[in-house]
């Protein structure tokens, strides 16, 4: 094997069949089982999105009804988990804080060891009701609050942000945070779900693979880049009192000065897009609703003027984290939070893949090509 046949970072590489969802760069699209993903944020609620991704089909009334009450039945914090989260270090990162429940939550199912279908959906249908609660708490622990429980009479995104805010939030937020979640359901074979269907592959339990998961999504490359994007924001200054035009002059001239210096900025480019991120769209549509419903137009001119100059100086554009870091920073999360809201929504598509794994499992082991020392003996 030369240099030339590897693969470095897989990149181009086809390493199996899924009928989860397809991401086609040519056509600037992705499929979440054969329905647009922009069709799907404009009349889905997340709560529809997920039961797609894991059946794959749409549910029906019952289906959804069933789904809901499950749901919602499974939201709160159990006494223990909340004893482990508030034992950890409040300078912990939040994904870690993420991490550590899943792991907690896969030590406390009494399913834990039962790969079948069956009991994966329904550790499934768990993960994504409880992992909210955790995210919402730790926030509020952050800053000194206390828990806030769960209400039953709100949807999946209303109650999201009802657990961590403690007050019903206004219709177009619910809104904007419904849409970012059906948006950071699921991405094919990325980097986090790839490693859940690598400890899949090996038979290891449904929340080993979620745990891993987490761990990669963590990454600045992939979903830690949402965080990442806001720190860019707080870098160049957010400046309520300006004005759009300001901000963007401010903004370019930022991004300028980074790419002169090869700085990598988050939240732009995309291993398989590359010509534009198929999620944007609807995202900065969200955003926009944002903007416009918090008043700040300035972040609008932050954001146009990193792109902008991006765009005039390298032709690379944002990937769904560009708009989505701003938006959950309008919505009151704090940044640290940001990925953690990814990793409630991707665990509809991780535990998808998960289950398809498992239908046609094969071992994923690659090769590697050996470039040490040659064969040496110790004396
Ligand atoms: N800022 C500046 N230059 C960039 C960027 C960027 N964000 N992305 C790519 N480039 C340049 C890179 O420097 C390189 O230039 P050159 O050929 O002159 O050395 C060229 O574009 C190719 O970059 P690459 O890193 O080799 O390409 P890749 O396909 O491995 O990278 C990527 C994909 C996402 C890792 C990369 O674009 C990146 O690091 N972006 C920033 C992190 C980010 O936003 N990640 C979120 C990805 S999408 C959502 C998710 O999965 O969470």
């Amino acid at each position: 094997m030369t240099e030339t046949d590897i693969k470095k970072g897989l990149a181009g590489v086809v390493v199996d069949t899924t009928a989860v969802s397809k991401v086609n760069p040519e056509t600037n699209s992705l499929l979440y089982r054969g329905y647009p993903v922009q069709e799907l944020a404009a009349s889905c609620s997340f709560e529809q999105v997920a039961l797609l991704l894991w059946n794959g089909e749409l549910p029906s009334d019952s289906e959804l009804a069933e789904f809901t009450a499950f749901e919602r039945s499974h939201r709160a914090l159990s006494p223990e988990l909340k004893q482990i989260i508030d034992a950890l270090p409040a300078t912990c990162h939040p994904m870690d804080v993420c991490r550590t429940a899943a792991s907690v939550l896969g030590a406390q199912d009494p399913t834990a060891e039962d790969s079948s279908r069956e009991a994966n959906l329904a550790k499934a249908k768990s993960l994504l009701a409880a992992m909210p609660a955790v995210v919402a708490y730790d926030q509020r622990r952050r800053r000194g609050q206390e828990l806030v429980e769960p209400r039953d009479d709100l949807g999946y995104a209303q109650n999201f942000l009802w657990m961590t805010f403690g007050e019903e939030a206004a219709p177009p937020v619910v809104e904007a945070f419904n849409v970012s979640m059906i948006l950071y359901a699921e991405h094919s074979f990325n980097a986090s779900t790839f490693t859940a269907r690598v400890i899949t592959s090996t038979l290891a339990d449904l929340h080993s693979a979620v745990v891993g998961a987490i761990g990669a999504l963590k990454g600045p490359l992939h979903g830690g880049a949402n965080e990442a994007v806001m720190h860019t924001f707080d870098e160049i200054g957010i400046r309520q009192e300006e004005t759009a035009e300001e901000a963007e002059a401010r903004a370019k001239a930022w991004m300028d000065d980074a790419l002169a210096q090869k700085k990598k900025v988050m939240g732009f480019g995309h291993r398989v897009y590359k010509n534009g991120d198929s999620r944007v769209p609807t995202m900065k549509a969200a955003l926009d609703a944002m903007i416009e419903h918090y008043d700040r137009p300035e972040l609008l001119g932050l954001y146009n003027g990193l792109e902008k100059s991006m765009g005039e100086a390298k032709n690379i554009k944002p990937n769904l984290d560009y708009p989505a870091g701003p938006a959950y920073h309008l919505m009151g999360f704090d940044t640290p939070t940001f990925t953690p809201l990814f990793v409630a929504s991707r665990i509809s598509g991780w535990t998808a893949h998960i289950m398809e794994q498992l239908e046609s499992n094969a071992l994923i082991r690659p090769l590697s090509a050996y470039n040490g020392p040659d064969e040496r003996h110790v004396s």
